[in-house]
């Protein structure tokens, strides 16, 4: 058993859910008592904290949820929180309720609660949780390998209706400001355009002309997969059609990839790196980003984390596309 200058570990699920956040808190939950931690959940994220929503978990109370999709912490979006007092009443619950430490699962702007409350002196670590895969410090975020799968498999059936219709199919796909899933489902499904809001892209050179040439090639039907911050797909849908003659239509996917039974990769993920935030507050280390960087699950430091840009590499996409 560790030093146990932390007692008490608070773990919170907060932002968008993702599938295979239940297996982190799972595994927090676990490898935290087996450590000799008192493990508890905030429900709610940090709406929840501000609320003092705080259980005790135990062993058992973390039973039959690894594969389950959602989060068993239920999640929010805390405009309280946002702000400085905010987060000072934060720090005041922790202390009421002797929470030692805190371990935040969730996207981007988790992060920044997170960061936000180490600065307060609050020990915490955060796990990458989000579908979009948009947390800049990890190659990975929990979640993002269940929504590309969900997403293709709802594309796939999409494509036999298109092909025929002989239609042309746009299809948005989640992603906020990032295009990891529209380019991954896109050249997954073969798609023959995908716009993601990292690529510039022309409507008459990059969607219209690809798509006339498809059909002068002897294609039949065509998909666009738009991510949902590099334009509006039901308008995109309509211009096509004007333009191109060919009948087009549009479905968001929408919440549907938020949901489901999360993935092999997910579950692994998702249990290494809450095994990994327990192994970093047993050493004494907080205030880390439990992160994927080269397929290997690592700890940084959370302000450097914070620091990080990530690129996506938008010249696979350009291979992909010529690819009829
Ligand atoms: O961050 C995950 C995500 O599903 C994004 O892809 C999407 O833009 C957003 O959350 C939707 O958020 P809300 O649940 O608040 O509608």
């Amino acid at each position: 058993m560790s030093e146990l200058k932390i007692k008490k570990i608070g773990v919170l699920t907060s932002g968008g859910d993702a599938p295979g956040m239940n297996a982190a808190i799972r595994a927090l939950v676990r490898a935290g008592i087996r450590e000799g931690y008192e493990m508890y959940g905030v429900r709610r994220g940090y709406k929840g904290l501000l609320e003092g929503d705080i259980i005790p978990l135990g062993t058992r109370d973390v039973s039959e949820i690894i594969h389950r999709g959602g989060t068993i912490l239920m999640t929010a979006r805390s405009k309280e929180f946002v702000d400085k007092e905010g987060q000072e009443k934060a720090k005041e619950i922790m202390k009421v309720y002797e929470l030692d430490a805190l371990v935040v699962i969730g996207g981007d702007g988790s992060f920044r609660g997170a960061y936000a409350l180490s600065k307060l002196g609050i020990p915490v670590i955060g796990i990458p949780g989000t579908i979009d895969n948009d947390v800049s410090c990890t190659d990975y975020c929990i979640g993002f390998d269940t929504a590309m799968n969900t997403a293709l498999e709802a594309i796939d059936k999409i494509r036999d209706t298109a092909s025929s219709h002989e239609r042309c199919s746009v299809i948005e796909v989640m992603g906020r400001e990032a295009g990891y899933i529209a380019m991954n489902v896109g050249m997954a499904c073969g798609a023959e355009v995908i716009l993601i809001p990292e690529v510039k892209y022309s409507l008459e050179k990059d969607v219209y002309r690809i798509i006339l040439e498809g059909r002068n090639v002897g294609k039949h039907h065509y998909i666009v997969i738009v991510a949902e911050g590099a334009g509006d797909a039901p308008e995109i849908a309509k211009k096509i059609e004007e333009f191109t003659g060919i009948e087009t239509r549009t479905t968001v996917l929408g919440y549907v990839q938020r949901g489901g039974s999360p993935t092999v990769k997910d579950r692994i993920a998702a249990s290494m790196m809450g095994i990994k935030a327990i192994d970093c507050i047993a050493n004494g280390k907080t205030n880390r980003l439990i992160v994927e960087q080269g397929g290997e699950i690592k700890d940084i430091d959370i302000k450097k984390g914070m620091a990080m840009k990530k690129t996506i590499a938008a010249e696979t996409l350009k291979e992909n596309l010529r690819l009829f």
